[in-house]
């Protein structure tokens, strides 16, 4: 399995902290906001990973990770991605690297407590389709909210006024080779961008799509209120992920 961390779209939210770097390079607790992802999917035993970034910046990636050695990778992959077309369009860019294996997308302003490891297992059991992880939350408006029957998604929404469930779509899913021909028939949301919420349904109608519950703390980083959480989050939790990979490296 491929990983895929998204690092495009201009952090708008987070300006004028956005106006001079990209929003995933921007500090949370100790780390830049983007080592959380790579941690995340090297945690669940992925480490063949490419990042696509966008915008004016995008020459900081290279600086700060290089090759990922840091990270106890020999390589890191990296694609542009022209405008900030969306989710599902920063996606469609990694086609090539993806060579048919089923791939996992991480959203670079997502940060999670704990290893997905098992929804990863699950996910390669289950051989096709797609796989989204789901997290009860307070302000479900705010995300990919799933309308649920039982173990069933029915279909999800992007930030309904009237949310069908208190769970928030997560952004971390796992996609079979066919998702690059499902972006090619997506149109533009009104908001202007490929959503991956129409990615899912598409999924969902085909009736492969499964659904893990994660564990642990989940934020995103994108607004600053939710940065100032990730932040309290992972000082909180002490045992910041990274440090595994730092003792892990020794
Ligand atoms: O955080 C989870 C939520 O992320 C999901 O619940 C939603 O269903 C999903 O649409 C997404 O919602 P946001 O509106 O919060 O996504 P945002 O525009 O903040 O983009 C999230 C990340 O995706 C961003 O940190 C980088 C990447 N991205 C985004 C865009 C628009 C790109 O790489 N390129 C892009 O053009």
């Amino acid at each position: 399995m491929k990983g895929i961390v998204l690092a495009g779209g201009l952090g708008s939210r987070l300006f004028p902290l956005t106006k001079i770097t990209n929003k995933h390079l921007l500090p949370v607790y100790d780390k830049p906001m983007i080592y959380y992802p790579i941690q995340a999917l090297i945690n669940a035993g992925i480490d063949d990973i490419m990042i696509v970034t966008g915008g004016n910046y995008a020459g900081h990636f290279l600086q700060l990770l290089g090759n990922g050695k840091e990270f106890g990778l020999k390589q890191l992959n990296y694609a542009y991605q022209e405008g900030e077309g969306g989710i599902a369009d920063a996606l469609s860019i990694v086609e090539h690297f993806a060579d048919d294996e089923p791939i996992c997308v991480v959203l670079g302003d997502n940060i999670i407590e704990n290893n997905i490891k098992q929804a990863k297992e699950d996910y390669e059991k289950q051989g096709k389709g797609a796989k989204i992880l789901l997290k009860k939350v307070h302000d479900p408006q705010r995300f990919g909210v799933p309308e649920l029957d039982g173990d069933k998604v029915l279909n999800i929404e992007e930030k309904p006024k009237n949310p069908k469930s208190d769970f928030a779509v997560i952004g971390i899913y796992f996609f079979d080779n066919t998702v690059f021909d499902v972006i090619k028939t997506l149109k533009p949301s009104d908001r202007g961008e490929l959503e991956i919420t129409d990615v899912n349904n598409h999924y969902i109608n085909r009736g492969e799509m499964t659904w893990n519950e994660l564990d642990g703390w989940w934020t995103d980083a994108g607004t600053f209120d939710s940065l100032l959480r990730a932040s309290n989050l992972i000082a909180e939790s002490g045992a910041n992920k990274m440090g595994e990979v730092k003792s892990a490296n020794k």
